[in-house]
């Protein structure tokens, strides 16, 4: 299936399935929102900060008999591998362990992996659909993986046989009734996008490398001063968690992870999105580094040329607005005390 945008696929998976959705959390912030308009329960899976938020099925057949003490029984799993806000992706291991848990009890997998075609190494394009797929809904669209933020262009695609033939029905009477069908201009881009050109595969590759280097540039500074960070295995994001300066953090009248983004805002000129927004309850922040980083007339051409010059070099001087954020944040760790 596709669609004006993953995010209206999922949504119309949600009216078009039932019953009660398992989210492992830290999530992208539309996933409950979108339950929630579909008149859906959602059950939080919270994953351990200790454990790189690795999913494991303890913590779903835990979350299932917390349901079921709510006389719920949940149908279906959202995961978000390689994750936003977390910026890392799930081992195959974890991929395999939950595949079986969903086959033991029938779960529903929709698997969003907008961001595997962003990855930086080999753990990003883990995918759940080579493990259970049978049940799987893989979603995905051309606003990440090819840095095409306003050509809204989703795909779903279902799994083999009855059951994927069945649920495409149901989607389509909800897109029939609410889109109608993605705009002709943005199909045309998509015929493009999807033609396997190797010049638009290079650039992917490309893209995805730089997102790399830039996450890493701030991944270092967090690892510099201690802070506990996943690596970042795809796309442009962070996840740093703070708790440990809870104390300090406390003395500036910071006590929640919405205050730490708004103190970061107002004194250090950073802009983050608390952990509060990914159902985080934590002093998590989400740091992005998908900004287009160049104050060179030439643009984004000119960066992606340099950068195959020599990444290390144009990672230094042609990211200003990079370097002065990893700065800024430095500067702020650093007056946190150790
Ligand atoms: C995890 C995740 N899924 C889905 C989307 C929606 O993407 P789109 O609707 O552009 O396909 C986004 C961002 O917008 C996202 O971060």
């Amino acid at each position: 299936m596709i669609g004006p945008g993953s995010k209206a696929l999922l949504m119309a998976l949600a009216l078009a399935t039932e019953g009660t959705m398992l989210l492992p959390t830290p999530a992208w912030v539309s996933y409950a929102p979108q339950a929630q308009l579909a008149r859906r329960s959602v059950v939080a899976v919270p994953l351990d900060p200790a454990a790189g938020y690795a999913l494991d099925p303890e913590r779903l057949q835990h979350a299932l008999q917390k349901a079921a003490a709510n006389w719920q029984r949940p149908d279906m799993l959202l995961l978000n591998t390689p994750g936003n806000p977390l910026g890392s992706a799930q081992s195959a291991d974890a991929l395999r362990a939950c595949a079986e848990f969903a086959r033991r009890n029938q779960l529903m997998v929709v698997s969003d992996e907008i961001y595997s075609l962003t990855a930086h190494n080999a753990l990003g394009s883990a995918s759940m659909a080579a493990y259970y797929p049978e049940g799987t809904v893989v979603t995905g669209g051309l606003s990440k993986h090819l840095s095409l933020g306003g050509w809204r262009f989703g795909v779903a695609i279902l799994p083999p046989g009855a059951a994927g033939r069945e649920l495409a029905a149901a989607l389509q009477i909800v897109a029939g009734e609410i889109w109608s069908c993605v705009a002709a201009p943005v199909q045309h881009a998509a015929l493009a996008a999807y033609a396997a050109d190797p010049a638009i595969a290079q650039h992917i590759a490309q893209s995805a490398r730089l997102h790399g280097a830039r996450t890493r540039v701030l991944h270092s500074v967090l690892q510099e001063f201690g802070v506990p960070c996943p690596l970042p295995d795809a796309g442009f994001y962070l996840y740093p968690n703070f708790g440990r300066w809870r104390a300090v953090l406390a003395q500036r009248n910071v006590h929640t992870s919405a205050q730490l983004a708004a103190h970061l805002l107002e004194k250090h000129s950073i802009a983050t999105l608390p952990g509060s927004a990914f159902h985080d309850d934590a002093l998590t922040l989400r740091l992005s580094s998908s900004y287009l980083d160049t104050e060179q007339p030439a643009g984004g051409a000119e960066v992606f040329a340099a950068f195959a010059r020599d990444a290390d070099d144009c990672i230094n001087h042609a990211h200003p607005r990079l370097q002065r954020a990893a700065a800024a944040l430095a500067e702020f760790i650093s007056g946190l005390g150790s």
